[in-house]
């Protein structure tokens, strides 16, 4: 029998406690002996809840206890989480977790900590939920090179963009709707403003660089200036706009890493990866393009891979699965001299004056649109940046090119 404790008793916790119950005889089937939670670690008193008896407060339990030997941290934060992560793995025991935050800002520490202690630090549900792409990338494309990886990595800001380019509507009319759901959290800051997904390709391309990717280092735009006026412009075009999470790795090592919103043709792979869905292209050397997509967020699609986490340390005591990367930081590419096109939105009056410092410029005329669309030539990051700034407050809005 393998005793476990779930810190934290929330949408996640729960779920890996729901799926532990039902799916119970099939863990124990594949892994050999029985999976049990012990315990469950949260503030809050839970009267009533079938596992009541099993909620704690005090964390010094379930460190002091030997039979315990994986823990679930699904309670989030870099504060007491990281401390109870790292107590754990000094401990020997090993940690299974959804909480891209930790895993962004400290993974490569936690990581070496249990390489040393020879136990796993786990972390498939923090990037895109339930689809497989931490243990794909750590074992299934080993003998490959992961050349770039492109995703939708956020479910929140994919639901709103689906939601304002299917039914036409504003930003902050569809913002207030997802809140209303619960999709889009009462502060959505991290979301709409890209950080989510930041802290998500963070660990996408600590994976692929080996070394540490800082999340704060990583040139990050939201959502929360697209309008329905570049919609009209993608729709006349045949083309959608997604929050793309984007990292590339140089043969020589260093990373160009990006969150920000892009135009692709709706018949791209990515382009009808709707709603609340993920979806992520990887691309690599041997294998060329591979595509996974599926629930990036939710109760029980992010428990599944928690606990699927768990099944692995369990099947692999005293071994760890992980590889860990350097803590020394990733060389980082020249974002400035990265190349694409771009979509730019300009007052109608601008017309003239755009298609001459965009040289080469095609115009793209939306449906009884008040402004004037573009799509410029590919062209360095930072040129295109200089001719937007000499043309001033004429630009309305600009979005790259995928
Ligand atoms: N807020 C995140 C999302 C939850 O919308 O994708 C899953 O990480």
């Amino acid at each position: 029998m393998i005793k476990i404790a779930v810190l934290g008793y929330g949408t996640v916790g729960s779920g890996v406690v729901e799926l532990i119950e039902r799916n119970g005889a099939l863990l124990k089937e594949r892994a050999g002996e029985e999976i049990v939670i012990k315990y469950i670690l949260d503030l809050r008193d839970f009267p009533g809840d079938p596992y009541e008896d099993k909620i704690i407060h005090d964390y010094g339990t379930i460190l002091e206890d030997s039979q315990i030997s994986i823990l679930c941290e699904v309670m989030g934060g870099v504060g007491a989480a990281y401390r109870f992560t790292k107590q754990a793995l000094e401990a020997g025991k090993s940690v299974c977790t959804s909480n891209k935050e930790l895993v962004a800002k400290h993974g490569a520490e936690l990581l070496a900590i249990a390489e040393r202690m020879h136990c796993n630090y786990m972390f498939e549900a923090s990037v895109a939920g339930g689809i497989p792409i931490i243990r794909t990338i750590n074992s299934v494309l080993l003998a490959d090179r992961v050349e770039s990886v492109t995703g939708i990595l956020n479910g929140t800001t994919n639901y709103i963009l689906t939601k304002m380019e299917k039914e036409n509507a504003d930003y902050g009319e569809v913002l207030r709707q997802a809140q209303e759901l619960g999709y889009a959290e009462r502060n959505p800051e991290a979301d709409v403003e890209g950080l989510d997904a930041g802290r998500k390709i963070a660990i996408l391309a600590d994976m692929l660089t080996g070394k540490n990717v800082d999340p704060d280092k990583i040139a990050t735009e939201g959502i929360s200036k697209i309008t329905t006026a570049d919609f009209a412009c993608a729709k006349a075009a045949g083309m959608t706009i997604k929050l793309l999470a984007r990292c590339s790795v140089s043969e020589d090592g260093s990373a160009c890493v990006r969150v920000a919103p892009y135009m692709l043709a709706l018949e791209h792979p990515l382009g009808r990866v709707d709603d609340v869905f993920n979806g992520i292209q990887v691309t690599c050397g041997m294998l060329g393009d591979a595509l996974f997509g599926g629930k990036g967020a939710g109760k029980l699609p992010t428990a599944s891979a928690v606990a699927a986490d768990v099944m692995d340390c369990a099947m692999h005591p005293g071994k760890t699965v992980m590889r860990a990367w350097s803590e020394e930081a990733a060389v980082m590419g020249d974002m400035t001299e990265m190349k694409s096109r771009f979509f730019v939105r300009t007052k109608a009056s601008a017309r003239d004056a755009v298609l001459e410092a965009f040289a080469g410029s095609t115009p793209v005329t939306a449906e009884g649109a008040e402004d004037a669309g573009f799509f410029t030539p590919a062209m360095r990051e930072r040129e295109f940046q200089a001719i937007c700034s000499q043309l001033g407050d004429a630009v309305l809005n600009r979005i790259r090119l995928l």
